[in-house]
């Protein structure tokens, strides 16, 4: 029997890390083994969550995708499904239907390029797939820069992460506040302002941008000054969604559909819908 594309499938919250004042990382993992190891996720898909007799919301996958034993979200308590998530406990059920979207980071077109990622806020959740799988395989990469821009260093996310490739050798990472506090010793201001200090070839480089749409505008400009082509800079949409599934016609823009195109499109991909950026 075909499977019911609105049924989700039961899963389990393994473990709970509170990472700022309003993000939770979920670790969790599918009741049904098999399901679980069928659940190949690609860098830049998203899952549909539910919790139970609240409602469902559309949430990126932010672990490694080579991982199947378990996955995992990053979660801002915004409004009624993410803050009812963040009341839930270790060992709590969830349902989860996906993973969905078909535009994911370009992490197989960037082998063998440099890879320049720009995240602000949030929009780290979504590339940690991407950038987790890229350390995994840093051999097949050429020069990989990480900018990453947050209001304040509480903000801050992953910051394991962020400490553990400041410690290689292989990747440049530059991390800039907007509020910095007294114990702030790096960059502040906008993460565009460190775009001009990038010297990767323009035509070599892939660019996979992040963040709040506010900023896709400035990035992108600053990008395009130093010659980035639209064909390899790659941003990733949000859009209120329902069915996540291509049916319900609520994430378009344009005549694209975020959940089912996208939620990733290239630069030269957006220019040419109507009202996408
Ligand atoms: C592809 C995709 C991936 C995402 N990935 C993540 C992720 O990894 N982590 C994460 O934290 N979030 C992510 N989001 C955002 C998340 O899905 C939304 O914040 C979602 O609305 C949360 O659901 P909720 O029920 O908690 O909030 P809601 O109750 O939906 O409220 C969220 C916010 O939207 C406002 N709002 C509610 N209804 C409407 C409306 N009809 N029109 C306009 N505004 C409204 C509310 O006031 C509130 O500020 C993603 C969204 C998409 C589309
Ligand atoms: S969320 Fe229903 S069509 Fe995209």
């Amino acid at each position: 029997m075909e499977k019911n594309i609105y049924i989700p499938d039961l899963a389990k919250i393994i473990r709970i890390d509170s990472v700022t004042a309003n993000e939770k990382i979920f670790d969790i993992a599918f009741i049904d083994k098999e399901v679980q190891k069928s659940f190949n996720f690609k860098p830049g898909q998203f899952v549909e969550l539910t919790v139970f007799g609240v409602g469902e919301a559309p949430f990126c996958v932010a672990s490694n995708p080579r991982n199947n034993d378990k996955f995992q979200l990053c979660v801002r308590a915004v409004g009624s499904v993410s803050k009812a998530l963040h009341n839930l406990k270790e060992g709590a059920k969830v349902g989860i239907r996906g993973p969905f979207g078909k535009g994911v980071f370009p992490y197989k077109e960037a082998e063998q390029h440099n890879v320049l990622v720009v995240a602000g806020g949030m929009g780290l959740v979504p590339l940690m797939s991407f950038l987790t799988y890229m350390m995994d395989l840093r051999e097949q990469y050429k020069n990989v820069m990480i900018i990453y821009g947050a209001v304040n260093p509480a903000n801050i996310l992953y910051k394991n992460e962020i400490s553990y490739w400041n410690s290689r050798d292989d990747i440049s990472v530059c991390v800039t506040v907007d509020n910095p506090d007294d114990k702030w010793t790096g960059e502040i201001g906008v993460c565009t302002k460190l775009i001009p200090r990038v010297d990767f070839k323009p035509e070599d480089t892939y660019t996979i941008v992040c963040g709040p749409p506010v900023m896709y505008k400035y990035v992108v400009q600053e990008l395009e000054k130093k010659n980035f082509k639209e064909d390899k800079i790659f941003l990733s949409l949000e859009r209120r969604m329902e069915c996540g599934v291509g049916k319900c016609n609520h994430c378009h823009i344009g005549e694209k559909l975020v959940c089912v195109d996208g939620p990733v499109f290239s630069l030269w991909e957006l220019r040419n819908i109507k009202e996408a950026i």
